[in-house]
């Protein structure tokens, strides 16, 4: 049957139930959960349960297609929902360390292999790609976007979509819209930008994604200017529908419908469930408001079945599209045998840990390096690892889907895989626990346990070198994991400075899902390497990294500060009327702090290499562009250093005068070029009319008249510029 016979055979009850999303172990026949358990906070009944349109949470096929085929009489196939966001069971690098590879083509290809690997096991739908744009590091979920620049969101948005899509893995790209704004960099809090920087900043990697195909869209849980997007008309009908014709399923967020009740602009499931009818949110996650109420609403005329029946048949449709209605769908014939036969030849293979190794690698960023690294495997005869992620398979990210830490490679492993003949040898040093403020104590203060410092010390200084991991673990970053305070903590800042001390061949390899206060490691360590939370190959990755087996060319795509109040802190920043003068000196006046640095410790673009970059003879073919038009800017670049590198030479473009502010700088083109040792060679970018425009005071996207500067250099602080005018 096509989508709509199905809709006309349904009954109002069918049509709510449709729109809803449940948990998997609500569905399982195995462990329905009794009618004490969440479906009584749910309000609802098996009947509800049997007819509902999709599921989340799915982990392993067989409990899939028992349920498709089992227990429950589900009349129309579910669709089965999980955020794969890095990878499925091979997981790759959490998504802002992708970014940092600044290479949108690895990134498709990641994507790619997770969506395999999720429709291995019955996966239909993946809520990702995450594009809200960051600028505030102490909001847990940055780990999730790739950064602070919109240029580059909007790539990976791109990529993420054809990858997962291109494997058949639908993709829902989130949250819709502007949820990486939140007050003070506390999750679900209110979002307040302007219409200006919302169309500015905000909404072009949502619009990328939808461009580039994504089937569906989540909603965000914040407030954007004073309504929660799931009761939000004026963005979800009035942008995304009605402005951008997107006409795919929008789904809320985890309960969001029932929260609106919290935030206050709903008084009760009725009143949630007409306002998100409204703002046409298709399918509810998590509650049962359109089960409870939409036939009290249309009764009383506050909705019409029309408006139900359109978003039933966005549902439908997509079922329809993905074969769940055709006559001959069978979710599956095999036998349980067959199916781990098929898993295993999709899941966790040779082929996928090497991609996830190589965008391990990719993605790394070297912070600082005086030439203690890369390492020497012939004469490095011991290594102490030291740290709590030294040893640990805990180094997946927050978003690991089904990822198992078990089958992660360790530090401690990849060393000994590398380097066999040398002596490996692990001290943990100090916890990585951060003080945790409790609504029942103060911050629990953390103690150094002094015989396991001794003892790392000990190793560190009969070792050749000290591998010495330091960060943030992947649980105290992503979802409801906001800081208020970036620093290591205060047991991992004595750990490095007395394990320098015994040994100063000491490289600091950092563990995180965000920009952190590195001031310490900075100061102390002879070389630090920042490896996010690398993915199942983590170990491997940097035991070449460090040994180089592999070269780092990581940038960073958020800025990393010198200090937690600097946050948010971002690279495009504007001069204001009065500009600071130098950061090194307190001037009255100006647009600084007196207590602190107004530069970022690592800007925006930032990453070193083993070996170095000489940027010379930036020109303009032309130093008039006119419109329609389009004029080159080369540079030649240089390989000035002893060994192979690869280099991201970044474009960036400034607007020195319009008729509203502009940003000091905005990245308009990156080009990624490997040089041998003593090789040269002339990159080129082209510029046009479309790159130069800006959203106006009336909101209109335009390109005006006048004088620009042209930035071409390895990070965001790059001085080579030269100008040009745009003329009409
Ligand atoms: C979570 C997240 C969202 C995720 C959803 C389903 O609360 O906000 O990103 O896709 O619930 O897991």
């Amino acid at each position: 049957m096509t989508a709509k016979q199905i809709l006309k055979s349904m009954t109002l009850e069918d049509k709510a139930r449709q729109l809803t999303q449940f948990n998997s172990l609500l569905y399982n026949p195995n462990n329905m959960m009794t009618i004490t358990g969440p479906k009584s906070d749910l309000g609802i009944t098996d009947e509800d349960i049997e007819g509902s349109g999709s599921g989340i949470y799915y982990y392993g096929d067989d409990e899939i297609h028992r349920v498709q085929n089992g227990k429950l009489t589900h009349k129309i196939p579910l669709l089965f929902m999980v955020d794969i966001i890095h990878g499925s069971e091979t997981i790759y690098p959490i998504p802002l360390a992708m970014g940092a590879t600044f290479d949108p083509t690895l990134m498709k290809e990641c994507a790619a292999m997770a969506a395999r690997e999720a429709k291995a096991i019955g996966i239909d739908v993946t809520f990702a790609p995450m594009v809200d744009f960051v600028r505030d590091a102490r909001w847990g979920r940055v780990m999730e976007s790739t950064g602070e620049d919109v240029y580059l969101n909007c790539l990976f948005a791109k990529a993420q979509v054809e990858g997962f899509q291109s494997e058949g893995l639908v993709s829902c790209v989130k949250h819709f819209a502007a949820y990486g704004a939140p007050e003070g960099g506390v999750d679900y809090n209110a979002v307040d930008v302007s219409e200006w920087t919302l169309r500015e900043k905000y909404l072009p990697a949502y619009k990328a994604a939808i461009d580039a195909g994504a089937k569906m869209v989540m909603t965000s849980f914040n407030s954007l200017n004073g309504v929660p997007s799931v009761a939000n008309k004026r963005l979800v009908k009035g942008i995304l529908r009605d402005e951008w014709g997107f006409d795919g399923i929008v789904i809320s967020d985890y309960n969001a419908f029932r929260e609106l009740i919290s935030h206050g602009v709903a008084k009760d499931e009725k009143e949630c469930a007409y306002k998100a009818m409204q703002a046409t949110i298709d399918i509810e996650m998590l509650s049962a408001c359109y089960i409870h109420s939409l036939k009290d609403l249309i009764r009383e005329g506050k909705i019409t079945e029309t408006q139900v029946d359109e978003a039933v048949l966005r549902v439908l449709k997509l079922k329809e599209e993905l074969g769940l209605l055709d006559k001959t769908y069978t979710p599956t014939t095999k036998t349980k045998e067959e199916i781990e036969a098929y898993k295993k030849s999709r899941i966790l293979t040779e082929e996928h840990r090497a991609l996830a190794r190589k965008a391990a690698e990719k993605s790394a960023v070297l912070l600082k390096n005086d030439g203690l690294l890369p390492l020497d495997k012939e004469s490095v005869k011991s290594v102490a690892v030291i740290g709590p992620f030294g040893d640990t398979g805990e180094i997946l990210g927050a978003w690991r889907a089904f990822g198992d830490n078990d089958k992660a490679v360790k530090v401690t492993d990849g060393l000994k895989n590398l380097l066999p003949n040398a002596v490996v040898r692990y001290a943990k040093g100090v916890d990585a626990d951060i003080p945790y403020v409790t609504a029942t104590e103060l911050d629990k203060p953390l103690r150094v346990n002094e015989a396991e410092l001794d003892e790392a010390v000990r190793l560190a200084s009969s070792s050749d070198v000290v591998v010495l991991t330091l960060g943030e673990t992947q649980n105290d970053v992503g979802e409801g994991n906001s800081k208020q305070n970036l620093e290591l903590s205060e047991p991992q800042k004595i750990l490095l400075e007395k394990v320098a001390a015994a040994n100063p061949n000491t490289v600091a390899v950092i563990f995180s899902g965000r920009p952190l206060v590195l001031t310490e490691a900075e100061r102390i360590a002879r070389a630090s390497l920042l490896v996010w939370h690398p993915g199942t190959e983590g170990g491997n990755a940097i035991a070449n990294l460090l040994f180089g087996e592999a070269t780092p060319q990581g940038k960073l795509t958020m800025s990393f500060p010198k200090s937690t109040g600097q946050c948010p802190l971002h690279y495009d920043t504007f001069q204001t009327g009065r500009p600071q003068q130098d950061d090194n000196v307190r001037i009255g006046c100006t647009a600084s702090y007196i207590d602190g640095s107004r530069l970022p410790l690592y800007p925006f673009g930032y990453g070193l290499s083993y070996t170095t970059f000489a940027y010379d003879k930036l020109r303009l073919s032309e130093s008039v562009l006119h419109r329609g038009k389009s004029i080159v800017a080369s540079i030649d670049i240089k390989n000035t250093g002893n060994r192979e590198g690869t280099e991201t030479v970044q474009l960036y473009v400034r607007d020195l005068y319009a008729s509203v502010v502009r940003p000091v700088r905005e990245l308009k083109g990156f080009k990624k070029v490997t040089l041998s040792a003593g090789e040269e060679k002339t990159i080129e970018f082209e510029i046009d009319e479309e790159m130069l425009k800006f959203y106006n005071a009336d909101l209109e996207r335009v390109a005006e008249d006048g004088d620009f500067e042209i930035y071409v250099g390895g990070d965001s602080g790059c001085k080579t510029c030269v100008r040009f005018r745009l003329e009409s």
